[in-house]
C-alpha cells in the first residue's frame, strides 16, 4: 500500500465513525481510529504479528487473575492508569495527590470500629504499624464521617484476595468512618515491596520487555466524603528500593513519608486534604 492509499483508508474509516450522535463518542471514536491507524502504520505488523497481538488481548480477557483485573494491570504497567490519574488529579497544589487504584480494591466493605486491628492475625514476620490519619478540607477543617477504605498486602507480599479466603473474610483491609476530628486510627503491619501478578499475559509482556514486576511498599487509601472530590491514593514509606522504577509508575514524591519507629513497631501519621466539589 502506498502512503496515499494508507491515508485514504484511514480517512474513510474516520468518516465511517463521524456520524456518532453523541459528541463525546464521536470525538473518542475518531481519536481511537486515528491513533490506532498511526500506531499500526508505524509498526507495520505482519499478519502473524497482528494475530499475535489479537491473541494477547484475548489472553488478557481469559487471565487466571480475572479479565477485569488483568486489563487494569495491563493499563497499569503501560502507564495508562497513572496518566488517567494525572489528568483527573485535583488542580489544587494543596490537596493530596492521587495514584492508581490497582486490582485489589473491594468496594462495599463492612464498617470497622475505630482503632480496629485490621491484620486479622496475618502478623507472622511483620512489624506492627499504628495508622493514625486525618481527613481535612483545603481550609484545614476536619471532615467528620468521611469514608476511608484502607488496604494493603501482608508481610509475604500477598493481598487477601490473592489467597482465596472464604466469602466475607478479609485481611489487611477495612472501611472506616472518620470521627468528629476527621481521624481514623487502626492497627496494621508494615507493608513490604511486592510483585504485581506475573502469572498472566501481562507477566509475559513484562518478561518480553525486560521490565521487573516490583512495586515499592505502600498502603492504599480511598477516601470519599460528601461535597468533596473522592481521593484514591497510596502512602509509600521512605527508603524503599523500588520507589524509583515502580512497575506501574504510581509513585509521587508527595506520597513518600517517614514511618518513625515506636516502642512497638512503626507509626504512620498523615493528613489527607480533599478538594471541595
Ligand atoms: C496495587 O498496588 O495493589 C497494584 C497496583 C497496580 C497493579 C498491581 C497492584
Ligand atoms: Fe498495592
Amino acid at each position: 500500500m502506498t502512503q496515499q492509499a494508507r491515508n485514504d483508508h484511514t480517512a474513510a474509516c474516520r468518516k465511517a465513525y463521524a456520524g456518532a450522535p453523541d459528541a463525546r463518542m464521536k470525538q473518542v471514536s475518531d481519536a481511537l481510529v486515528r491513533h490506532l491507524h498511526a500506531f499500526v502504520s508505524e509498526v507495520e505488523p505482519s499478519r502473524e504479528e497482528w494475530m499475535a497481538g489479537v491473541q494477547f488481548l484475548a489472553a488478557v480477557g481469559q487471565s487466571p487473575n480475572g479479565a477485569l483485573e488483568e486489563f487494569i494491570l495491563l493499563s497499569d504497567v503501560l502507564g495508562v492508569s497513572m496518566l488517567v490519574e494525572t489528568i483527573n488529579d485535583s488542580p489544587h497544589d494543596d490537596t493530596t495527590q492521587g495514584t492508581v487504584l490497582g486490582p485489589f480494591f473491594i468496594d462495599n466493605m463492612p464498617l470497622a470500629q475505630q482503632g480496629a486491628d485490621i491484620s486479622a492475625g496475618r502478623t507472622e514476620g511483620a512489624v506492627p504499624l499504628a495508622i493514625d490519619i486525618a481527613v481535612v478540607d483545603r481550609q484545614g477543617q476536619p471532615i467528620p464521617g468521611a469514608q476511608v477504605d484502607i488496604w494493603q498486602s501482608a508481610a509475604d507480599g500477598l493481598y487477601d484476595v490473592q489467597r482465596g479466603l472464604p466469602e466475607g473474610e478479609f485481611e489487611l483491609r477495612a472501611r472506616f468512618r472518620a470521627d468528629e476530628q476527621g481521624r481514623v486510627q487502626c492497627q496494621s503491619v508494615m507493608p513490604i515491596p511486592y510483585q504485581v501478578p506475573t502469572n498472566g499475559p501481562v507477566g509475559d509482556l513484562l518478561r518480553a520487555t525486560n521490565r521487573h514486576p516490583w512495586r515499592p511498599a505502600h498502603v492504599h487509601f480511598r477516601i470519599a466524603a460528601e461535597g468533596h472530590v473522592p481521593l484514591t491514593t497510596h502512602l509509600f514509606p521512605t527508603g524503599d528500593p523500588y520507589l524509583e522504577g515502580d512497575a506501574v509508575f504510581g509513585v509521587k514524591p508527595t506520597l513518600v513519608i517517614d514511618l518513625p519507629a515506636t516502642e512497638t513497631g512503626r507509626s504512620l501519621t498523615y493528613t489527607f486534604v480533599l478538594a471541595a466539589l
